[in-house]
């Protein structure tokens, strides 16, 4: 079973959507798309009644919920905040931030569909070490994996390439690159799928990633 992304040149890229049961990441640079990506997906999901949860470390509810009104295609969240679509934020100020914590939100919500995680490398911040982050993502995935479909998101540099190695992108089950390219006279965004288990797709191919008052999208043309 495949998962609309609301993206419907993704979702045809992927052969119908993302895989059901499937954990992905979305890497990025700053300001590359991560959140309004993760929201679009999300209210993708809670316009079709689906359970929902947006956990994040950045900003609260408010701040989550003006974003996506300063944009058309995601300014009817309010239909679904608080119903079935859960915007849990959890500031970096809790010192009892650890695995547990996500476990207990998303066992708060039976049978959730959809899960968004905005973003994994604060979990960094109260690991005593790479290794025990590295354990609580795998635990984080696990639980996930029961869900319909999730998202994870993770900063990268965004000019390191992926295929170098960043070990979050090998715990997922699919790795969804955003970055800026100079192709043109200035900065374009754009995406990549690095890998979907699961399913077959075209690698390395570059498609726009349009974000603007209207809408988050995949534009129709590839760029390279
Ligand atoms: N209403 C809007 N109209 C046009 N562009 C917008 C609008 N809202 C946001 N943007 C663009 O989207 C970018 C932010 O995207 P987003 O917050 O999803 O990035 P991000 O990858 O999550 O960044 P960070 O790593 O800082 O969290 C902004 O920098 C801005 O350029
Ligand atoms: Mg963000």
């Amino acid at each position: 079973m495949k998962v609309s992304t609301g993206m419907s040149k993704l979702d045809k890229m992927l052969g119908g959507g993302l895989p059901s049961n499937s954990v992905v990441l979305l890497s990025g640079g700053p300001g590359s798309g991560k959140t309004l990506f993760s929201l679009k997906y999300i209210l993708e999901g809670a316009r079709k009644g689906e359970k929902c949860c947006f956990i994040t470390m950045n900003e609260d509810k408010d701040g989550v919920i003006r974003a996506c009104k300063s944009i058309k295609g995601l300014s009817d969240i309010e239909k679904y905040a608080g119903k079935n679509l859960a915007i849990e934020y959890i500031p970096m100020s809790q010192s009892n931030i650890s695995v547990q914590k996500f476990s207990e939100i998303i066992t708060k919500y039976p049978q959730l569909d959809r899960v968004v995680i905005d973003n994994v490398n604060k979990l960094l911040m109260f690991s005593e070490s790479e290794k025990s982050y590295r354990a609580y993502l795998v635990e984080i995935v696990n639980t996930l994996r029961n869900m319909k479909s999730s998202l994870l998101l993770c900063e990268t540099d965004g000019e390191k390439s992926l295929d170098s190695g960043n070990f979050e992108s090998y715990e997922a089950d699919g790795v969804i690159q955003l970055m800026f390219l100079d192709l043109e006279e200035k900065p374009i965004r754009s995406l990549l799928v690095h890998k979907m288990r699961f399913t077959s797709f075209e690698p390395k191919v570059l498609h726009e990633l349009k974000i603007d008052k209207n809408d988050v999208n995949l534009s129709e043309k590839k760029m390279i």
